[in-house]
């Protein structure tokens, strides 16, 4: 990183990368399966912020990790955000019809062709993470595709979906909802910040570091998507806004009120830069993305 480089820049700069690398794993293909191929480019080549690459890449930095293999890695845990997405927007989820400013995938293709390409870019996912240019160590793969399982799984984001499903307003209890955002969201930012320690065989000090960053991070990144919900725009946003208030989604803001739930995501951000501190200044861009993640308008 250039001693210049904010946070934004190096953001941007990542998101460039992440979209040459995902271009490069998700080719178009002619035939008859051609349309579901333009349906995982059209999700994973859009414009999303990229947040989880960018956590990928920089914790990675901390361990001298290449670059190219950080990139694939990056690749795949957005490939597998990518799915949630898709998914999570279906008529039999959340009905959303916009996303990232544009038709939701089930919209702009067709409903079976939306579950088909999220099936396929999560299968995609562990497909690069097996590969030997993720990593020359099979043992080192072999634990990346686990942990990736793991937090894509029943612990972790498919659970938490399914407990967000299932519990309405009436049943706002607090502990439930962190549980259930710390497994739809915090398992994906969890393994994003870890997987540099995993393929740097890292100690458990700095493992523990970036788990507990993440823990952290990824319930307030979820907050704060539920504050924009309640109080963003669509055309800041690029979805809808309004819908867990219409639809009784639990969450902090429905459970403590904006204010309360703001205060919450500042004192989890916090404490969060507290677990960057075994790192030293060799984190301070990772300080800079926990600001963003709290103060972000998309
Ligand atoms: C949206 O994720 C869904 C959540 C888990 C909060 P992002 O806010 O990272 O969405 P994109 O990828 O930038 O569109
Ligand atoms: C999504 O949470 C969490 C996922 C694992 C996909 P939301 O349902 O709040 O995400 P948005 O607001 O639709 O992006
Ligand atoms: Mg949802
Ligand atoms: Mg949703
Ligand atoms: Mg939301």
């Amino acid at each position: 990183m250039e001693a210049h480089e904010t946070f934004s820049e190096r953001l941007e700069n990542v998101a460039d990368k992440v979209t040459v690398a995902l271009d490069a794993l998700i080719p178009p293909v002619a035939g008859p399966e051609g349309q579901l191929l333009s349906a995982m480019r059209y999700m994973a080549l859009g414009n999303g912020k990229r947040i989880r690459p960018f956590f990928v890449l920089e914790c990675g930095r901390l361990f001298d990790i290449n670059e190219r293999s950080l990139l694939r890695v990056a690749s795949a845990v957005e490939c597998m955000h990518a799915y949630s997405l898709i998914h999570d927007d279906l008529p039999c989820m959340d009905d959303d019809d916009m996303r990232r400013g544009r038709a939701s995938v089930h919209k702009a293709y067709s409903e079976p062709l939306a579950v088909l390409a999220g099936d396929a870019l999560q299968a995609l996912a562990f497909e690069i993470l097996s590969d030997e240019d993720t990593h020359a160590g099979p043992k080192v793969r072999a634990e990346l595709v686990h942990r990736l399982a793991r937090a894509a799984g029943a612990q972790g984001m498919a659970g938490g979906q399914a407990i967000d499903i299932s519990v309405t307003d009436n049943e706002l209890e607090v502990p439930l909802i962190a549980r259930m955002q710390r497994m739809k969201t915090g398992a994906l930012f969890q393994f994003s910040a870890e997987a540099g320690a995993i393929m740097a065989q890292a100690g458990s000090d700095a493992f523990a570091a970036l788990s507990g960053f993440a823990h952290d991070l990824g319930l307030a990144y979820q907050i704060a998507d539920d504050l924009l919900d309640a109080e963003g725009s669509e055309s800041g946003t690029g979805k809808r806004v309004g819908k867990d208030a219409d639809m009784g989604k639990a969450s902090f803001v429905l459970a403590l009120g904006p204010e309360q739930a703001r205060k919450r995501a500042r004192m989890l951000a916090e404490q969060s830069k507290r677990h960057l501190e075994f790192f030293g200044s060799n984190a301070a861009i990772l300080r800079q993305s926990v600001d963003f993640v709290i103060e972000r308008t998309r």
